[in-house]
Protein backbone atom coordinates (compact mmCIF):
# COMPACT_ATOMS: atom_id res chain seq x y z
CA UNK A 1 0.00 0.00 0.00
CA UNK A 2 0.89 3.63 -0.81
CA UNK A 3 0.64 6.30 2.34
CA UNK A 4 -1.51 9.09 0.82
CA UNK A 5 0.90 11.66 2.83
CA UNK A 6 4.52 12.24 3.78
CA UNK A 7 5.63 12.94 7.26
CA UNK A 8 5.72 16.62 7.92
CA UNK A 9 9.62 17.34 7.73
CA UNK A 10 9.23 18.84 11.39
CA UNK A 11 8.50 15.28 12.68
CA UNK A 12 11.89 13.68 12.72
CA UNK A 13 13.93 16.70 14.23
CA UNK A 14 11.48 16.70 17.20
CA UNK A 15 11.57 13.01 17.96
CA UNK A 16 15.21 12.82 17.91
CA UNK A 17 15.11 15.72 20.19
CA UNK A 18 13.09 13.54 22.29
CA UNK A 19 14.19 10.48 21.20
CA UNK A 20 13.74 8.87 25.03
CA UNK A 21 9.87 9.66 25.15
CA UNK A 22 9.88 8.45 21.88
CA UNK A 23 11.65 5.19 22.69
CA UNK A 24 8.83 4.88 25.49
CA UNK A 25 6.07 5.65 23.20
CA UNK A 26 7.81 2.67 20.64
CA UNK A 27 7.41 0.29 23.43
CA UNK A 28 3.87 0.69 23.78
CA UNK A 29 3.47 0.76 19.98
CA UNK A 30 5.04 -2.89 19.73
CA UNK A 31 3.02 -3.96 22.71
CA UNK A 32 -0.11 -3.14 21.13
CA UNK A 33 0.55 -4.70 17.55
CA UNK A 34 1.54 -7.73 19.79
CA UNK A 35 -1.50 -8.06 21.65
CA UNK A 36 -3.83 -6.70 18.65
CA UNK A 37 -2.17 -10.18 16.81
CA UNK A 38 -3.16 -12.06 19.79
CA UNK A 39 -6.86 -10.25 19.55
CA UNK A 40 -7.72 -11.12 16.13
CA UNK A 41 -6.00 -14.98 16.26
CA UNK A 42 -9.03 -14.96 19.32
CA UNK A 43 -11.30 -13.30 17.13
CA UNK A 44 -10.85 -14.67 13.74
CA UNK A 45 -9.62 -18.29 14.12
CA UNK A 46 -11.70 -19.91 11.19
CA UNK A 47 -9.94 -17.12 8.23
CA UNK A 48 -7.93 -19.41 6.85
CA UNK A 49 -3.94 -18.45 7.38
CA UNK A 50 -4.86 -16.13 10.02
CA UNK A 51 -4.24 -17.84 12.92
CA UNK A 52 -0.91 -19.12 12.53
CA UNK A 53 -0.10 -15.69 10.61
CA UNK A 54 -0.97 -13.83 13.32
CA UNK A 55 0.80 -15.89 15.76
CA UNK A 56 3.98 -15.44 14.41
CA UNK A 57 2.95 -12.07 14.43
CA UNK A 58 2.64 -12.03 17.66
CA UNK A 59 5.78 -13.01 17.98
CA UNK A 60 7.72 -10.97 16.08
CA UNK A 61 5.87 -7.95 17.78
CA UNK A 62 7.24 -9.07 21.00
CA UNK A 63 10.66 -9.48 19.88
CA UNK A 64 10.32 -5.92 18.51
CA UNK A 65 9.00 -4.78 22.16
CA UNK A 66 11.94 -6.77 24.14
CA UNK A 67 14.53 -5.18 22.12
CA UNK A 68 12.90 -1.62 22.50
CA UNK A 69 12.46 -1.93 26.14
CA UNK A 70 16.40 -3.33 26.31
CA UNK A 71 17.35 -0.07 24.47
CA UNK A 72 15.18 1.82 27.31
CA UNK A 73 16.50 -0.35 30.35
CA UNK A 74 20.43 0.79 28.53
CA UNK A 75 18.56 4.22 29.16
CA UNK A 76 17.51 4.03 32.68
CA UNK A 77 14.07 4.99 31.08
CA UNK A 78 11.07 2.84 32.79
CA UNK A 79 7.99 2.07 30.69
CA UNK A 80 5.23 3.23 32.57
CA UNK A 81 1.44 3.56 31.73
CA UNK A 82 0.09 3.89 28.36
CA UNK A 83 -0.45 7.64 28.00
CA UNK A 84 -2.67 6.48 24.74
CA UNK A 85 -2.63 6.54 21.52
CA UNK A 86 -4.37 9.86 19.85
CA UNK A 87 -3.35 8.92 16.04
CA UNK A 88 -4.30 4.54 16.86
CA UNK A 89 -7.50 5.78 18.16
CA UNK A 90 -8.87 8.03 15.83
CA UNK A 91 -7.84 5.50 12.86
CA UNK A 92 -10.25 2.90 15.42
CA UNK A 93 -12.87 5.51 15.17
CA UNK A 94 -12.85 4.64 11.50
CA UNK A 95 -13.75 1.26 12.09
CA UNK A 96 -17.45 0.28 10.73
CA UNK A 97 -20.25 -1.96 12.42
CA UNK A 98 -21.58 -4.96 10.98
CA UNK A 99 -19.15 -8.15 11.35
CA UNK A 100 -17.77 -8.70 7.71
CA UNK A 101 -17.24 -4.68 7.64
CA UNK A 102 -15.44 -4.86 11.30
CA UNK A 103 -13.58 -7.75 10.07
CA UNK A 104 -12.33 -6.02 7.13
CA UNK A 105 -11.68 -2.70 8.44
CA UNK A 106 -9.52 -4.40 11.75
CA UNK A 107 -7.34 -5.81 9.41
CA UNK A 108 -7.39 -3.08 6.87
CA UNK A 109 -6.31 -0.73 9.68
CA UNK A 110 -3.63 -2.85 11.43
CA UNK A 111 -2.20 -2.61 8.17
CA UNK A 112 -1.96 1.38 7.42
CA UNK A 113 -0.57 1.47 11.31
CA UNK A 114 2.21 -0.81 10.40
CA UNK A 115 2.58 1.18 7.19
CA UNK A 116 2.78 4.57 8.88
CA UNK A 117 5.20 3.00 11.54
CA UNK A 118 7.37 1.70 8.59
CA UNK A 119 7.53 5.31 7.32
CA UNK A 120 8.75 6.82 10.70
CA UNK A 121 10.87 3.88 11.78
CA UNK A 122 12.67 4.54 8.10
CA UNK A 123 12.83 8.03 9.29
CA UNK A 124 14.58 7.30 12.58
CA UNK A 125 17.22 5.20 11.10
CA UNK A 126 17.92 7.27 8.34
CA UNK A 127 17.90 10.39 11.27
CA UNK A 128 19.73 8.82 13.88
CA UNK A 129 23.62 9.07 14.21
CA UNK A 130 24.62 6.22 16.50
CA UNK A 131 25.32 3.30 14.65
CA UNK A 132 23.64 0.31 16.63
CA UNK A 133 20.49 2.34 16.45
CA UNK A 134 20.27 3.30 12.61
CA UNK A 135 20.61 -0.53 12.12
CA UNK A 136 18.25 -1.65 14.56
CA UNK A 137 15.70 0.90 13.08
CA UNK A 138 16.12 -0.01 9.65
CA UNK A 139 15.75 -3.63 10.64
CA UNK A 140 12.52 -2.85 12.46
CA UNK A 141 11.53 -0.82 9.61
CA UNK A 142 12.03 -3.69 7.18
CA UNK A 143 9.86 -5.50 9.24
CA UNK A 144 6.95 -3.27 9.85
CA UNK A 145 6.96 -3.45 6.04
CA UNK A 146 6.07 -6.96 5.68
CA UNK A 147 3.45 -6.76 8.01
CA UNK A 148 1.41 -4.01 6.40
CA UNK A 149 1.63 -6.67 3.18
CA UNK A 150 0.77 -9.41 5.57
CA UNK A 151 -2.17 -7.94 6.35
CA UNK A 152 -3.52 -6.30 2.73
CA UNK A 153 -2.82 -10.44 1.94
CA UNK A 154 -5.33 -11.73 4.69
CA UNK A 155 -7.64 -8.96 3.96
CA UNK A 156 -8.14 -10.20 0.51
CA UNK A 157 -8.85 -13.99 1.89
CA UNK A 158 -12.02 -12.39 3.75
CA UNK A 159 -12.93 -10.51 0.79
CA UNK A 160 -12.33 -9.90 -2.77
CA UNK A 161 -9.41 -7.65 -4.28
CA UNK A 162 -11.79 -4.59 -5.74
CA UNK A 163 -13.63 -4.55 -2.45
CA UNK A 164 -10.21 -4.59 -0.53
CA UNK A 165 -8.94 -2.22 -2.58
CA UNK A 166 -11.64 0.53 -2.79
CA UNK A 167 -11.40 0.19 1.33
CA UNK A 168 -8.30 0.38 1.62
CA UNK A 169 -8.45 3.79 -0.82
CA UNK A 170 -10.89 5.19 1.57
CA UNK A 171 -8.85 4.47 4.66
CA UNK A 172 -5.63 5.66 3.72
CA UNK A 173 -7.63 8.73 2.62
CA UNK A 174 -8.92 9.03 5.87
CA UNK A 175 -5.90 8.08 7.68
CA UNK A 176 -3.88 11.59 6.12
CA UNK A 177 -6.36 13.94 7.04
CA UNK A 178 -5.90 12.45 10.92
CA UNK A 179 -2.06 12.86 10.49
CA UNK A 180 -2.85 16.17 9.15
CA UNK A 181 -4.89 17.35 11.63
CA UNK A 182 -2.34 15.80 14.97
CA UNK A 183 -0.46 17.91 16.50
CA UNK A 184 3.87 16.96 16.47
CA UNK A 185 4.04 14.40 18.81
CA UNK A 186 7.51 13.23 20.25
CA UNK A 187 5.98 9.49 19.67
CA UNK A 188 6.42 7.20 16.60
CA UNK A 189 3.05 8.56 15.44
FE1 LIG B 1 6.90 -4.12 15.38
FE1 LIG C 1 4.43 -4.59 12.95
Amino acid sequence: MKLKSSTSPKWLPHALEHFDEVLIDHAHCEKKAAANALSLLQVYPDVPGLPAQMARLAREESAHLAKVLSLMEERGLTLGRDAGDPYAKALQGLMRNGSRERRLDRLLIAGVIESRSHERLQLLAEGLTEPSLRRLYSELARSEDGHQKLFVRLAKNVEDEVAVEERLEALLEAEARVVAQLPIRAAIH
